[in-house]
């Protein structure tokens, strides 16, 4: 397993080790909980956990004295889970059990990209203090549980290999649909609202305008494209919000490569995730990208490129991801009334970024170990202790890259 010592991976021995602490402290003669028993058992595990079969099980059992968690399947436990491993495991990463509407929020997206198969619930849980006590375990084991490391077997149950291998060919994909249409009204109301009418036309600094900005920054499937590209311990540059209405488009044809000099490298240094709110059509004015054109490693020459150029039509919901230079400009928007985007722009971790980092420890506290990762958390930049530098994270980020770099390797030499 490769984490930080105090994370975990989704149903680890770590993982249930921490269940059966949380629950022994908390089912005491001095809580008076009623006797319960959960079990959950989730298919295509990725192999590197080592279950047989790759299927991952866990139950706890309380009789009213005794506690047992073990990995015993338990046919007849109150409350059974099952399903797919990766559904569960973006379930897991959903911090606020307890609060109202974040589950039912969370579940609805975990529904959107899984289907509505991926996970069951049978049986339930009745009495209010033990479901108050599932509620505060979900979250205590959820701000500790990493993504799954996995590269290519996360790509793969998130249905988005294909995207990563044309992203590699074309400097960018997109990846229709990724959040449901309820979540994109969320977000273009809760962007509209942040950037105050008659005010802001752009605004940065976007995650710290509450909880829907905090999960769209950490969405699986652009996350995955991010590891995939920029790496882990990737960082946000900017999550900036744009609204614009009817018009020439703004800004040229360009790379987002500034002061990267020339011949670009070949790896990618940055990316960035365009969130369309609305569907994006010709005359809505969308990105226009020029394919293929990172594979050039230079800055588009005066009058270059525009015939070349492609634009990116999308339902809402949908994400484009474009990275490596690649060449992009903003189209001319035809249409009457506001496009409004939401930019996750992040870079590969031994680069600075264009905002100033904000690391909120509540925030932290509401969220899984992904977000801290993207705040620069979880590598060895910008820290010292007493002893020096922290070879900890050092030593961390190097091994969970070179597993991600074996993965994307993998990947790529699969037949789609
Ligand atoms: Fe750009």
């Amino acid at each position: 397993m490769i984490t930080l010592p105090h994370h975990y991976e989704f149903l680890s021995e770590r993982w249930l080790d921490q269940a059966r602490e949380f629950l022994t402290r908390h089912v005491g003669p001095t809580r008076n909980i009623a006797p319960f028993s959960i079990c959950e058992r989730f298919s295509d595990a990725p192999p590197h956990l080592n279950f047989t079969d790759n299927i991952a099980t866990w139950s706890a059992v309380f009789d009213g004295t005794n506690l047992s968690v073990t990995r015993d399947f338990k046919e007849s436990a109150d409350l059974k889970v099952t399903g797919d491993y990766q559904a569960a495991l973006t379930a897991a990463q959903a911090i606020g059990a307890l609060a109202p509407d974040t589950v039912a929020a969370a579940m609805t997206e975990v529904t959107h990209i899984f289907g509505r198969n991926a996970l069951s619930v049978r049986g339930s849980i009745s009495d209010p203090e033990t479901t108050q006590l599932l509620g505060l375990l979900h979250d205590h084991l959820g701000r500790h549980t990493v993504e799954n490391p996995d590269l290519a077997h996360r790509a793969q149950r998130l249905g988005i290999a294909s995207q990563v291998r044309e992203m590699e060919e074309q400097g960018f994909t997109v990846i229709e649909r990724a959040i449901s249409p309820e979540f994109a009204d969320q977000m273009r109301a809760a962007t509209l609202q942040a950037l105050l009418p008659h005010h802001h036309m752009q605004l940065q600094w976007m995650l710290y305008h509450g909880q829907p900005f905090e999960r769209i920054a950490q969405n699986p499937q652009l996350m995955t494209l991010i590891d995939a590209s920029l790496g882990r311990g990737a960082v946000i540059a900017s999550l900036s919000s744009i609204r614009r209405g009817p018009g020439p488009g703004t800004i040229p044809l360009h790379t987002d490569y500034s002061m990267i000099p020339e011949p670009f490298p070949e790896f990618a240094m940055t990316g960035v995730g365009v969130w369309a709110f609305e569907d994006w059509s010709v005359a809505s004015g969308p990105t226009w990208i020029v394919p293929g054109s990172h594979l050039e490693r230079r800055n588009p020459r005066k009058g270059e490129g525009l015939d070349r150029g492609i634009p990116i039509e999308m339902p809402k919901g949908s994400v484009v991801y474009f990275t490596h230079g690649v060449w992009h400009w903003q189209g001319d928007r035809s249409l009457p009334g506001e496009r409004v985007t939401l930019h996750s722009h992040f870079n590969r971790g031994i680069l600075r970024g264009l905002e100033p980092k904000k690391v909120d420890v509540q925030m932290l506290h509401r969220n899984p170990p992904r977000l801290g990762e993207m705040l620069g958390e979880d590598d060895w930049f910008d820290k010292l202790t007493a002893q020096g530098r922290d070879y900890e994270r050092a030593a961390y980020m190097a091994k969970l890259q070179a597993f991600t770099d074996q993965r994307k390797h993998d990947l790529l030499a699969t037949p789609a």
